[in-house]
């Protein structure tokens, strides 16, 4: 090993964890995931606790507060392992302050610098704890040697390898936002779970596997966390939303470290928000990782059958619902702020319902699992019909809502939830093209909300939950609706934003949600990649392909923002973080798919013939129906 290497390299203390030798071990019967197993050992010292930049992490004597990794420094030959690339701006420095990559490509081939190695990746506002050489596993050196071009991709792949954040020197996710001109880092310099979706799949489609697999590993350690706000508990289940690597160092010793992971579960988030969505986001990603690399050893292991199991059974507990799809609180999902969409957002059941298929598809059958699976079963069938049937609108439902009778008392209501024609919209009556329609973003007693949502709707695209006939429409609407829903950057998170009375009401006056902002109407590039897989499945690549060009035309200029405000996307978000990585990796992923569309397949469900047979027997056996072909009377009170 190069003397230079050796100063960079941390070395983990090695028998800390070793996930290659927790396999699937049906017959002996135990859990791996028993935290006594967990291969990662659990600090369980008797201090009391440590303040971490205005964070208190407890190491309690009988509570698990955090994942630790003893590591070792190798000594350094002028004993400086930190600052090393001191004095020598990095890569991504030198594209963070210029932004022009050709002065890059230019200056590091006048140096022979290796292009991409030597970035370092220490987060400039300090953030975040990352080791101080990109070590990118399953990458070889050759493919980073290789001197890039002056292409948005190649810059984007720069961007995103120095956004890898490593733990115990493994790269174990990659950073929400790298941005050195930002001054308030609130939890941009964490792993945010949902975030990190577009990057795993950027690395798998790109043969780098080891990201994504240590990944899926080390947030499922996180699952079985203690984890409370204010006494409560939330369910076992429950993912992170985002987790933070702290390299600290060990006391008493001072050549010595230790890795900390340190996860969120909302208990510090803006809003105290449960992020509902992170688990159903790491089953998908899960199946995904399965299919890309045909490597089944990671589905098939003990712990992550059970962290599957977890999932689905808080998902599908019961509780006091009416209705199949999953009863949330506000911002549970990627809107995680107060933006009403409490109770049955459409992103959160199409999360669901493709988490559910892909559950499916690698739950590995055996005694204790026939309920659950047929608990999954019944919950597919009656979320698909919930969805198609009631979430739907096009012009022709438009305007039987339109004429709808109220106070239907009746097993046979045609209004079942009650909803007063009044609540239609009027921006819906210009928005509703004649051709193509759209699935609602909620739907609760007496309420309808009309927004169009983007994820929910591109993700409902994916799964199937939406028909065939249904995905071509919603397809049909986007192309309809180009200026108001793509414009000068894509995609618009919904349609249309909150103003006035209905703002102050619904957001709490939230300034950062204002109309045609952030949640509020914004617009989001990372919904790229979901468009682009969405397209794909329907054979309409074409959609994805002119909506890559016009992000091509700002998006690396712009220096990768989070988002866009106004109505046409023509500002970079007032907020907004620049070098987002799901920015960075959503533009890849949409052009990696593009360029190789037969990938996409290993995020889509197709539509399962069970179940369209499920849902048919389903439908003729229910009595309601026989009654109503039985012409029985209803009861009126
Ligand atoms: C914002 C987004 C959220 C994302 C987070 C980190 O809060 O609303 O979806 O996960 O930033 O990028």
């Amino acid at each position: 090993m190069a003397a230079s290497e050796a100063v960079l390299q941390v070395v983990c203390g090695s028998s800390s964890y070793d996930f290659h030798n927790v396999r699937s071990n049906k017959s002996k019967g135990f859990n791996t995931r028993k935290r006594s197993s967990v291969h990662v050992q659990a600090q369980l010292s008797s201090r009391p606790f440590r303040a971490s930049k205005g964070k208190r992490v407890f190491h309690g004597t009988d509570k698990l507060e955090s994942l630790v990794c003893n590591c070792k420094r190798v000594e350094s030959v002028n004993g400086d392992t930190n600052n090393n690339h001191e004095g020598a701006p990095s890569k991504l420095d030198k594209i963070q302050n210029s932004g022009s990559l050709d002065e890059i490509v230019t200056d590091s081939t006048r140096h022979g610098e290796a292009m991409g190695l030597d970035v370092a990746v220490k987060h400039n506002n300090g953030g975040f704890t990352s080791k101080d050489k990109l070590h990118i596993d399953g990458l070889s050196r050759d493919s980073l040697n290789k001197v890039s071009g002056n292409s948005i991709e190649d810059e984007a792949w720069d961007l995103l390898r120095s956004s890898i954040v490593y733990y115990c020197n493994n790269p174990i996710g990659t950073i929400a936002a790298n941005d050195p001109s930002s001054t308030v880092i609130l939890n941009y310099d964490q792993v945010f779970i949902r975030d990190f979706v577009p990057s795993g799949i950027a690395f798998l489609l790109k043969g780098e596997y080891d990201i994504v697999r240590n990944f899926i590993l080390h947030t499922l350690q996180l699952q079985s966390w203690e984890k409370t706000m204010d006494c409560h508990s939330p369910g076992q289940g429950l993912m992170p939303a985002s987790f933070k690597v702290r390299t600290i160092l060990l006391d008493g010793d001072d050549a010595a470290t230790e890795d900390v992971l340190d996860p969120d579960f909302g208990e510090a988030a803006i809003g105290r928000v449960a992020p509902v969505d992170s688990g159903l986001w790491w089953i998908i990603l899960l199946r995904a990782y399965g299919k890309c690399t045909g490597d089944l050893s990671v589905q098939e292991r003990v712990d992550v059958q059970t962290g599957i199991k977890m999932i689905l059974k808080l998902c599908l507990a019961d509780g006091f619902d009416m209705f199949p799809t999953l009863l949330v609180t506000d911002g549970s999902c990627m809107i995680d702020r107060r933006m009403g969409i409490h109770g049955h957002p459409l992103e959160i059941q199409a999360l669901f319902y493709s988490a559910l298929l892909c559950a499916r598809e690698m739950l590995t059958p055996e005694d204790g699992s026939a309920d659950l699976i047929r608990a999954l079963n019944n919950r597919l069938v009656a979320l698909s019909f919930h969805i198609r049937e009631y979430y739907w609108i096009d012009m022709r439902k438009v305007n039987e809502i339109y004429r709808y009778k109220t106070e239907e008392y009746s097993y046979d209501a045609v209004n079942k939830f009650n909803i007063y024609p009044e609540q239609i919209p009027p921006w819906l009556v210009e928005f509703m093209p004649s051709k193509g329609g759209y699935l609602i973003g909620n739907l609760q007693p007496a309420h309808m909300d009309f927004r169009f949502f983007s994820l929910g709707n591109l993700w409902s695209i994916v799964s199937s939950l939406a028909t065939a006939e249904q995905s071509h429409a919603i397809l049909d609407l986007i192309e309809a609706k180009w200026a108001e829903l793509v414009a000068d950057m894509p995609f618009k998170i919904c349609y249309p934003a909150l103003d006035g009375q209905e703002w102050r009401i619904i957001t709490g006056s939230d300034p950062k949600n204002n109309p045609w902002s952030y949640h509020n109407g914004g617009s989001w590039p990372t919904l790229l990649w979901q468009l682009t897989v969405a397209c794909i499945k329907m054979n309409r690549a074409d959609i994805a392909s002119k909506a890559v060009q016009v992000a091509e035309r700002r998006i690396s200029k712009d220096k990768w923002p989070e988002y866009y405000d106004t109505k046409r996307a023509r500002f970079i978000g007032k907020q907004a973080r620049l070098f987002q990585t799901w920015s960075i990796a959503g533009y890849l992923v949409a052009k990696q798919l593009l360029a190789n569309p037969d990938a996409a397949k290993f995020l889509t469900n197709e539509e399962d013939s069970e179940l369209i047979n499920a849902l048919s027997c389903m439908i003729s056996a229910n009595p309601r129906r026989r009654k109503r072909g039985r012409k029985k009377q209803s009861f009126i009170v």
